[in-house]
């Protein structure tokens, strides 16, 4: 059974879910998502960008779990920004998505033409109930700070790449004293971190993968997680970490591992200027 989080508005996220990027071949979609299901994942994070927010909804609906048990997150498309732009991407990712509304809602990167007329639409989204909680996605510290000026309903959540090699404590810090929930993409840095000596110490003391002790160190930390994976065994073992827990000094030890150069995405002020 996977924990949940609280998010500031009161909704409550599993804090472990399925990540979908890059599974658009429907035969794997289908065994990967059948697979996360019965695993256990009940939270599914795609978007607009993805192009799998179709695939995703027929296979769910398919799948016969009931949608209240079933927790999924999107995000506005960069080129899909600004108010009435947004109010219609969002309509067809719920027509899409097959559902009445969408459990979390994220701006996918800050944009600078667009900053306050998305979110202000994602108010609007909000206060007529068609998605459950609202949030952003590759904020910093900065870009929060300039929502909060005119915003009216504070973000629920910020998602950002954040694993053992870049573990971006000072905003995750930040984000705790504001209340907003920390979620990380690319949890297991792409692979790179999977092959650490350190990571795989730890991993054979108690007989768990590297990505077990990554997962563990996320959920220890109170971060969201949402590990991806096309392969089946992958699937399940990434779901399987509520049976040992990381000491503290070995959350330490992970927490040092940060490095300057550890971020492999992009820097969100550089690549999404134009937007
Ligand atoms: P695959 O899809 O072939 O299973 P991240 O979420 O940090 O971006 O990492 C995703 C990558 O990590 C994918 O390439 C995925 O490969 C791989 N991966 C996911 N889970 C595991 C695991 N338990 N062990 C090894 N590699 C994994």
């Amino acid at each position: 059974i996977i924990d949940t989080v609280k998010l500031n508005n009161g909704v409550e996220m599993p804090q472990l879910g399925f990540g979908v990027y890059l599974i658009t071949d429907q035969d794997k979609a289908r065994a990967a998502i059948d697979k996360a299901l019965d695993s256990g994942y009940r939270a599914f994070d795609t978007a607009e960008f993805y192009r799998n927010e179709a695939l995703l909804g027929k296979l769910l609906r398919e799948s016969g779990y009931p949608r209240n048990d079933l927790f999924i997150t999107t995000k506005i498309d960069n080129p899909l920004q600004g108010y009435d732009s947004t109010l219609k991407a969002i309509n067809q990712s719920l027509k899409d998505l097959q559902v009445e509304q969408i459990d979390l809602l994220l701006v996918h990167w800050p944009s600078k033409k667009h900053f306050f007329e998305t979110w202000k639409a994602f108010e609007r989204l909000y206060d007529e109930k068609l998605v459950h909680a609202i949030g952003v996605s590759n904020f910093e510290i900065h870009h929060i700070e300039k929502l909060a000026t005119k915003a009216n309903v504070k973000p629920a959540v910020d998602q950002m790449e954040i694993h053992p090699y870049f573990t971006q404590s000072e905003l995750r810090g930040y984000l705790k004293k504001e209340g907003i929930a920390v979620e990380a993409w690319s949890p297991l840095g792409r692979g790179a971190v999977l092959s650490d000596e350190t990571i795989g110490k730890i991993a054979e003391k108690y007989g768990k993968s590297p990505a077990q002790v990554i997962i563990r160190w996320h959920l220890q930390s109170g971060t969201i997680v949402i590990p991806k994976s096309q392969t089946p065994k992958r699937i399940a073992q990434n779901a399987d970490v509520y049976g040992f827990s990381l000491t503290d000094e070995e959350m330490q030890v992970i927490d040092a591992m940060d490095r300057e150069d550890g971020r492999n995405g992009p820097v969100p002020d550089e690549r999404y200027e134009e937007i």
